[in-house]
């Protein structure tokens, strides 16, 4: 493949505000600025990656707010932007269903990006929530440590960028609140239990854990929507009564790094300008 195009002239947004846990928040102007942000920002962690390391290790969000920047980078656009053939996709979290079901994050994440940028298929690492629960999350257990080389007695894999979304009860991947999976000290991925779906949607899932999530080099949450505004305020502040939620959970070493959009961050404290 040719040498991915060199960057468009885009001005990287300033951090609205920082964590008291050493994030960084970028509100953008409205959704569709929010996507040509993250777009910018996975363009240049996986040309970093790819330069210093040889390849990308990302690890997909679930859910519909991902979706449209993983439409925005199978455009013509950022298509050529990104050495495809040089990414690995792995899922932060998978629903446990075929992977043609409707409710299949890989679904979605093939139809709106990888039957388009066809990575090699031996770089999709496809979270099997066809199989049963505890084998789905053992055998990816394994496959993260073929993958990186790990043992599973070793730090947890180090993902050059883990992508998440947020829920309106400050769940993230399949962490949700009150569940045993925010306990888990030793393992990478486990089975754990939605909560508060809608009927019909499948509860049980297979997730990343803590561990694995904050030994990420780079974490990014995408978050927009109005139905998030008061939860995100809480989750970046810290200021809330009862236990922490699961996304502010989320620590990695170099800082959560919030891409919302001006909706879901109305509440927040001080929204400086993002372009200056
Ligand atoms: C999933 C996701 C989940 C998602 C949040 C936000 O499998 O559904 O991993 O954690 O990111 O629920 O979902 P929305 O982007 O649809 O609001």
């Amino acid at each position: 493949m040719q040498s991915p195009l060199p960057p468009a002239a885009f001005a990287a947004p300033k951090p609205s505000l920082t964590t008291p846990t050493g994030g960084s928040v970028f509100v953008l102007p409205d959704r569709a600025a929010l996507m040509v942000a993250a777009a910018e920002r996975i363009v240049g962690l996986a040309a970093s990656a790819i330069a210093e390391r040889g390849r990308f290790t990302w690890a997909l969000a679930g859910g519909s707010t991902p979706e449209q920047l993983y439409a925005l980078l199978a455009t013509s656009a950022y298509r050529p932007r990104i050495d495809w053939q040089r990414v690995h996709f792995f899922w932060g979290d998978e629903r446990c269903v075929a992977p043609d079901d409707p409710q299949s994050n890989y679904r979605m994440a093939r139809q709106s990006l990888l039957d388009v940028v066809q990575p090699p298929e031996l770089n999709l690492h496809r979270m099997h929530g066809e199989l049963e629960p505890s084998a789905g999350a053992d055998s990816y257990q394994r496959e993260l440590e073929r993958v990186f080389q790990a043992a599973k007695s070793d730090h947890p894999p180090r993902f050059d960028c883990i992508l998440l979304g947020m829920g309106g009860d400050g769940h993230t991947a399949s962490l949700f609140p009150g569940t045993r999976a925010l306990q888990e000290s030793q393992r990478w991925v486990v089975v754990n239990e939605a909560q508060g779906l809608a009927p019909g949607v499948t509860a049980t899932r297979l997730t990343f854990t803590l561990p694995l999530l904050n030994a990420a080099r780079d974490v990014m949450f995408l978050v927009a929507g109005a139905d998030k505004s008061q939860r995100l305020a809480e989750v970046v502040s810290g200021k809330h009564s009862g236990p922490a939620f699961p996304a502010e959970l989320v620590r990695p070493e170099t800082g959560a790094q919030w891409f919302v959009d001006d909706l879901a961050g109305a509440l927040l404290a001080t929204p400086a300008a993002v372009h200056e």
